[in-house]
């Protein structure tokens, strides 16, 4: 019999990306499919025959094999809890953070840590939950590494798209752009304009208390934001501390391995990118480390570090709504032969967000 999966905030940005992935997938041959929906109960599902149900129904969650949630944070703090009280025995796979540092709740990403996946269903847990973005990103990009134990510590600096504040800001940066243009469309129009006549109509547009900034609370267009989500203490923002505590859960790595660095905003849609530097425990070789991220997994693409394939292959542009997570630049750092650095990019929507849920589902098909 097929398993009656849910799912919830299925009109949202993870949402419909976990939608359509699936549809691509063939997963929804595979399941009976219900969609729920905390607002719209009763209107007509994108898929199947049942209409939508009502996600604030404990009675209708009850009835569901799986649970997929793409709903957000507070609904899982409002219904999860309620739900395993009422002896919920199901599966519930989860895109926000609210379970994942939770005992008992395993961070999925599934191309690195399949092994933990498979040991906590066969112990019989039952909540899965998507990692950060930036996190399940990176890890996609040096799992390898972190396998062969060569890894002593890793610095990301980020750039992390508008997609991951939201869908209304991802508005609100083209409203920006639009804005800007239309403010200096004059000074652009006259191709002998001074350099310095262009900066003053760009940062005026800037200060213009008309610019569109209610989402971000500051230009992101022109601009960038180094602060995302909000301060966790001795100088760190919660994104920050992410990195480190869920790409530890995520390997089990005992002792833990430091991951640290400075998030940052930039006006890219979709695609977080991150610079890192990795201190290696011993010196390998170049080569070495690029058969390494090479083989790690089927997603991960080497980009040659030279200018044109970088500027081709290594961007959010030429990644952006792809599986493709993309890493380059790679050069023994001036530091000295221990220090490594790398670029990678990856679709913060697709790897860093529905395709281990929706993988994740796969697994639980397959068993
Ligand atoms: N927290 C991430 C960001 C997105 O703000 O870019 C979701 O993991």
């Amino acid at each position: 019999m097929k398993k009656r999966v849910g799912i919830i905030g299925f009109r949202g940005m993870v949402g419909s990306v976990l939608v359509e992935r699936m549809r691509a997938e063939g997963d929804f041959e595979l399941i009976e499919p219900v969609f729920l929906s905390t607002s719209q109960s009763g209107g007509q599902a994108p898929l199947g025959n049942e209409p939508i149900r009502s996600a604030l129904s404990l009675e209708e969650l009850l009835k569901l094999d799986v649970i997929v949630s793409c709903q957000g944070g507070d609904y899982t703090t409002q219904m999860h809890p309620e739900l395993r009280k009422q002896g919920y025995s199901g599966y519930f796979i989860d895109a926000a953070s609210t379970l994942r540092m939770a005992e008992g709740a395993t961070i999925i990403l599934d191309p690195v840590n399949r092994a933990q996946i498979d040991s906590a269903l066969a112990n019989g847990h039952k909540d899965f939950i998507g990692g950060n973005c930036t996190v399940s990103l990176m890890l996609m990009a040096i799992h390898g590494l972190y396998q062969r134990g060569l890894v002593e510590w890793v610095s990301s600096m980020t750039y992390q798209a508008a997609s991951g504040a939201g869908a209304k800001n991802m508005r609100e940066l083209l409203l920006q752009l639009g804005f800007i243009a239309e403010r200096t469309s004059s000074v652009v129009a006259n191709a002998a304009e001074s350099a310095l006549a262009l900066d003053r109509a760009a940062a005026n547009a800037l200060a213009d208390a008309a610019l569109p900034q209610a989402e971000f609370g500051a230009p992101l267009a022109l601009n960038l934001l180094p602060w995302i989500d909000k301060a966790v203490g001795e100088g760190a923002t919660r994104e920050e501390w992410k990195g480190h505590a869920e790409s530890n859960k995520i390997l089990g790595n005992d002792p833990e391995i430091p991951v640290d660095g400075i998030c940052v905003r930039v006006g890219a849609m979709r695609c977080h990118s991150q610079g890192l530097t990795i201190k290696l425990k011993r010196d390998v070789p170049l080569d070495q480390i690029e058969g390494i991220l090479r083989e790690q997994n089927a997603w991960v693409k080497l980009v040659e570090n030279e200018r044109q394939a970088t500027l081709a292959e290594l961007s959010p542009k030429a990644v952006s709504g792809s599986l493709t997570v993309a890493i380059g630049r790679l050069k023994k750092l001036r530091m000295g032969p221990h220090y490594l650095g790398a670029f990678t990019v990856g679709d913060q929507l697709l790897w860093g967000a529905a395709e281990p849920l929706r993988r994740m589902l796969r697994i639980l098909l397959e068993r």
